[in-house]
């Protein structure tokens, strides 16, 4: 097939789609709106391609900027064929973040809930959410990172670290890719590198990933249809292990205190085979390209800040120092809990790297916020990166600079402009564990490593995260008590 007839085609098929939206939205009933401004004509598709434009995750792009500059921190826009109102008003975004189910709902567009499931927690509202989430914040309540998440980061850590090579260029955004990714289908599913599963389910997993970040056409030889494919896949290799469990639950065999998510779920009173099937899949999509891509953005953001890098390495050189006194080995909670500097480091990371940069929801009333309409109905898109990159709130926000939290802890006691993992009852369940995996990912790669980046590359938002160029960087082993010599030009602030 030709480009121009898929593009003829997808064109079609969008014009069908704004129309039918427009149909069942109409215009609010002859109400008289006061909507905010922005521009609704055609044409329409361009209007998505130009807010979906690839951009450097610690901007907000063209678009957005542009938008902002001529309509203010709220305006209207036609996003994937509907009638959409785009927030970058953090006080507004906070609103609809909190009143989920009241005033707002998550509205997940239709192409994404195809791929990730129509029982996947992210397309869903209502009692059915809450029942789903429930059991992915129980899978990862504290007590459970103390007891079960914890030794396993760090065995999982050490063990993709020890595999570096000096001197050798590799992808450290596939190694981030990979340490998430085993310690997920391992607490998921108890799968391991050793089962030829895994390594199945990581290539079906990437192709998946593809067509998740790709225009949702199913026509044969497209990234979507492709995801569509591997999802069957996925879900097939997924049926299979919850299989196994069943069996081994009937007969009652050893073994079965084996503490991941098919254990509590294939004994669930409620829950059915595809519901399980779709949670599963949408923990191992949640819970990995997330985290794996906030420890490649730290590996990016550190290579240019020498100092920081320096500041860290004290703090885990102490904590190591002090485990090693005590006839230590594994790294505790309390060990955790005493890395200050770099939870600093964590949250400056997520601030400036804006893995998620918006989120979709709906109006399910009437509301009115600073003078503006927003029509029931109508598709609400809050960039909770707008908060993350607005100067009134962070001084010099295009700054990489960790040591600005401890102004903020001095000053606030509950920081709300910190919104990279969402917030109100869908706040991210993961967001502790993500935590937890990035502060032991970076106490051994500090004391391991020196590193720098082999090639230029920078984090762009597709508007999934990713480095261009998978973030290739060359590493040297520190030895013993040496400190490295820095030789890269110090471009962070402190
Ligand atoms: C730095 C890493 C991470 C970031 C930035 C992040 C961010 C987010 C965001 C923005 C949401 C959307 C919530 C909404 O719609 O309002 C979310 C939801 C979710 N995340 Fe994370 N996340 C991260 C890591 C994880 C991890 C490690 C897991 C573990 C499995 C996880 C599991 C989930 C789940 C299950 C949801 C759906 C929650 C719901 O709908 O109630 N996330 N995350
Ligand atoms: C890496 O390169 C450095 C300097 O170029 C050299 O001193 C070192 O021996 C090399 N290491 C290995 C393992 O090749
Ligand atoms: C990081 O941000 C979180 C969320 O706002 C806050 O609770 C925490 O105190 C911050 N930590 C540091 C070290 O700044």
């Amino acid at each position: 097939m030709t480009l121009e007839l898929l593009l003829l085609i997808s064109t079609a098929v969008i014009a069908v789609i704004i129309f039918f939206a427009f149909r069942s939205n109409g215009n609010g009933g002859g109400k008289a709106y006061k909507l905010p401004p922005g521009r609704m004509g055609l044409p329409l598709i361009g209007q998505t391609i130009a807010f979906m434009q690839p951009h450097s995750s610690a901007s907000l792009g063209d678009f957005v900027d542009q938008s902002m500059a001529r309509y203010g921190k709220i305006f209207r826009m036609n996003l994937l064929g509907k009638p959409t109102i785009v927030s970058t008003d953090p006080d507004f975004n906070r609103l609809i973040l909190q009143s989920e189910g009241r005033l707002f709902e998550n509205s997940c567009p239709t192409s994404i809930a195809e791929i990730m499931g129509r029982w996947s927690m992210l397309a869903l509202v209502g009692d059915i959410h809450r029942e789903l989430r429930s059991i992915a914040v129980n899978f990862m309540s504290n007590v459970k990172l103390r007891t079960y998440f914890l030794g396993d980061i760090e065995r999982q850590a050490v063990k993709i670290l020890d595999s570096w090579t000096e001197n050798a260029t590799f992808s450290a955004q596939e190694a981030a890719k990979k340490f998430a990714f085993g310690l997920m289908v391992k607490h998921l599913m108890s799968m391991d590198e050793s089962m030829p599963e895994t390594e199945q389910l990581r290539r079906e997993y990437h192709a998946f990933m593809k067509g998740m970040a790709s225009i949702p056409l199913n026509l044969p030889g497209t990234a979507y249809r492709k995801a569509l494919q591997s999802r069957a896949t996925i879900l097939k290799i997924m049926g299979q292990k919850l299989d196994e469990r069943i069996t081994k639950i009937r007969e009652k065999c050893e073994g079965l205190e084996e503490d991941d998510l098919l254990a509590s779920v294939s004994t669930h009173p409620t829950l059915t085979r595809e519901q399980i099937l779709d949670l599963i899949l949408s923990m191992l999509f949640a819970g990995h390209e997330t985290s794996s891509g906030a420890i490649a953005l730290a590996i990016y953001f550190l290579q240019a800040c020498p100092k920081a890098v320096r500041q860290l390495r004290e703090e885990h050189a102490e904590i190591a120092k002090l485990k090693k006194e005590r006839g230590e080995t594994a790294l505790n909670w309390d060990d955790y809990k005493k890395m200050e500097f770099t939870h600093a480091v964590i949250n400056e990371t997520l601030r400036l790297g804006n893995i998620v940069h918006f989120l979709h929801r709906k109006a399910i009333k009437d509301v009115q916020y600073k003078g503006y309409d927003i029509p029931c109905g109508w598709e609400v898109v809050p960039i909770i990166s707008a908060a993350h990159l607005d100067p009134s709130i962070y001084d010099e926000p295009q700054s990489y600079n960790p040591w600005r939290w401890k102004a903020i802890l001095a000053t606030v006691t509950k920081n709300s402009n910190v919104m990279s993992f969402s917030g109100g009852p869908r706040l991210c369940p993961g967001a502790e564990l993500a935590k937890l995996e990035m502060a032991v990912f970076l106490h051994h790669l500090v004391l391991k490593y020196d590193w720098e980046l082999a090639e230029r590359d920078f984090p762009v938002s597709f508007p999934f995260l990713g480095f261009p160029k998978g973030l290739p960087i060359k590493v040297k082993r520190l030895g013993g008590n040496q400190v490295a010599q820095d030789h890269y030009g110090d471009r962070c602030s402190s």
